[in-house]
């Protein structure tokens, strides 16, 4: 008999072929860019053991309860905030993610925010652009270096930990929080120092953001927070934009208690609040944390592994833990 597979959106084509390969089953993808209307995948869901999703997938009570089949929400992304992962467990559905094979991309692109926003980057992309006339000048659009500059980083999971190793190389002094503080093996290898959130708040000129999103981490950078912080400090979230209070965030950087943002990802995405647009010191970009061509197959791939294994019985691979 047939296992049906739903695929939610659309993912390189490689990791479908490999789902293909799986024994007795049938591949459902929805393939084109917009989102599938929820219905049509609730309907397909119906019959399905397994789905692999996007993360603004939503799977939630009323997905599960549709879908009575389903062995295993195989999320295409290393976040699985989009997932309620103790109604999949309850249900004996196992969750999967795809940690590892994006982190190197996410780190390479917050390096990139970091020096988009202290070195004006974008503003000077903007000012050339607009026509406007321009000519080299001794204190014309100066930046902040990066040498001997404090970077905290808040979450020390794998890609905090390869934002670290290359903020080294630029010479900035990295500190870190997490829930769990790291062996001193490990901090001594990496050159960093353990503070508390509020000492890391109050003392970096940089934070950047990549614990994962739970109830825990909502708001975490608040007014209060924000407030917290240095004034010529700026903030970088390559996380998920929920953890940032965004109405706050306008306030303190229209307000001039902090100097800078760089937002990847957005707390009502892909809404950005209107505040940030108008800002010259705000650098934007579209959740693009893990989009390179090699990243995008190689989630897709470790989700199709992910999907084998359950299917077939076999050790699964990244299976998220409630
Ligand atoms: C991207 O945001 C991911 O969680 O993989």
């Amino acid at each position: 008999m047939s296992r049906k597979i739903v695929v939610t959106g659309r993912i390189p084509s490689v990791a479908i072929t490999q789902l293909r390969q799986i024994d007795e089953t049938t591949v459902w993808a929805w393939d084109a860019d917009e989102p599938a209307p929820r219905e049509l995948l609730l309907t397909e869901l119906e019959d399905a053991v397994a789905a692999v999703t996007l993360l603004d997938d939503r799977v939630d009570r009323a997905l599960l309860d549709r879908a009575p089949l389903l062995q295993v929400v195989a999320n295409v992304a290393v976040g699985y905030n989009n997932i309620d992962v103790a109604a999949c467990t309850e249900r004996g559905v196992i969750v999967t993610n795809t940690p590892g094979v994006l982190t190197d991309a996410t780190a390479d692109l917050t390096l990139g925010l970091v020096l988009m926003l202290t070195r004006r980057l974008g503003e000077g992309d903007r000012l050339i652009r607009s026509g406007a006339a321009w000519r080299w000048g001794m204190f014309m659009m100066l930046g902040a270096g990066l040498r001997d500059r404090q970077l905290g980083i808040v979450g020390l999971g794998q890609i905090g930990t390869a934002v670290a190793r290359r903020a080294k190389a630029f010479g900035l002094d990295v500190v870190y929080h997490n829930r769990t503080r790291a062996t001193p093996a490990t901090e001594a290898e990496l050159g960093v120092r353990y503070l508390p959130l509020d000492e890391l708040l109050a003392t970096s000129d940089i934070v950047s953001l990549h614990c994962p999103y739970t109830p825990d981490t909502h708001h975490l950078i608040d007014a209060a927070a924000l407030s917290s912080m240095q004034q010529h400090a700026v903030v970088v979230n390559t996380a998920r934009g929920p953890i940032v209070d965004e109405a706050a965030l306008v306030d303190a950087l229209e307000s001039g208690t902090l100097a800078g943002a760089a937002l990847d990802v957005y707390e009502h995405e892909p809404e950005v609040h209107p505040g940030l647009r108008s800002l010259d010191n705000v650098v934007l970009t579209p959740h693009l944390g893990s989009a390179t061509v090699e990243t995008r197959e190689a989630m897709a791939l470790t989700a199709a592994q992910n999907v084998a294994a359950v299917l077939t019985g076999a050790l699964v691979p990244n299976r998220v833990k409630v």
